[in-house]
């Protein structure tokens, strides 16, 4: 850990690029492997744009259930130590695939939710978006041109907002450490970012308890959980 703890602290942006194995152990599951998500549900019908035109009131409700299901969940140690290690390294930044909230949760600063947020709402007629509100409904509709609202998340099928996603190409191209947390690396166009950052010779700290494409090249694949890895990269910014 002794020449990870040099880097860190001499870094001048670091990167924190997570996935859903971050929110595991604040209670919610992952989408892939064996106890994920995607096991147990379909996405082409759940959680796509052709299925939300198709079906809003399904979308809607399984959304819902997740909604239901994240607002009972708390930030994990590995959410929290990400917040202190921020409170730390001023110009470092959060890029998370994660819809839950629970960076903001936790204090940390300088977020990009690259797939959006799940307690929003967008219209994808006229733009119109804000927080979800239970009277809302299911489907909510749009106050401003009646038309049926999106949960403020990226299906399958949309793009980026542009905007995020070109600030998160300047931030990973200008990383001097990512860390690569919680996620398998299996969607795109998230998981080119480590790229951007190899570019710019960042060292690359994959942390999973598991091997993805990323860990044999990855500078420290750091194999555990988050939640046990993270606080431990937070020591390092202490011990003298
Ligand atoms: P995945 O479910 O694909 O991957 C979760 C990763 O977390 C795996 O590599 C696990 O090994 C790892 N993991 C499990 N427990 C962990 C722990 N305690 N600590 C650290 N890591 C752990 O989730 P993502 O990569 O986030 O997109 O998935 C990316 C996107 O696919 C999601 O944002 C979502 C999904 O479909 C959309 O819905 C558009
Ligand atoms: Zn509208």
């Amino acid at each position: 850990m002794y020449p990870l703890r040099d880097f860190l602290i001499k870094s001048k942006r670091a990167v924190f690029l997570t996935g859903s194995g971050i929110s595991k152990e604040s209670g919610i599951p992952t989408f892939r492997g064996k106890d994920g998500l995607w096991k147990q549900y379909d996405p082409s019908k759940l959680a796509s744009i052709s299925a939300f035109l198709d079906n809003p009131a399904l979308v809607w409700e399984f959304y819902r259930y997740r909604q239901d299901l994240i607002s009972k969940c708390h930030p994990s140690r590995a959410h929290l130590a990400i917040s202190q290690i921020q409170k730390e390294k001023e110009n470092s930044w959060v890029l998370t695939q994660n819809v839950d909230n629970l960076h903001n949760q936790a204090g940390s600063k300088n977020i990009i939710e690259l797939h959006g947020n799940i307690f929003r709402i967008s219209c994808i007629n006229c733009g119109y978006n804000d927080n979800y509100n239970v009277i809302m409904g299911v489907p909510p509709r749009c106050p401003k041109c009646g038309d049926v609202l999106k949960p403020g998340v990226v299906l399958f099928g949309e793009s980026l907002p542009q905007k995020d996603w070109a600030k998160a190409i300047e931030i990973a191209s200008s990383c001097d450490i990512m860390f690569v947390v919680g996620t398998s690396l299996n969607v795109s166009p998230v998981n080119i970012l480590p790229s951007y950052a190899k570019e710019n010779n960042a060292v690359i700290v994959e942390i999973n308890p598991e091997l993805t494409w990323l860990s044999e090249s990855a500078d420290f694949s750091l194999k555990g959980s988050a939640s046990d890895v993270l606080p431990k990269i937070h020591d390092l910014l202490k011990c003298g």
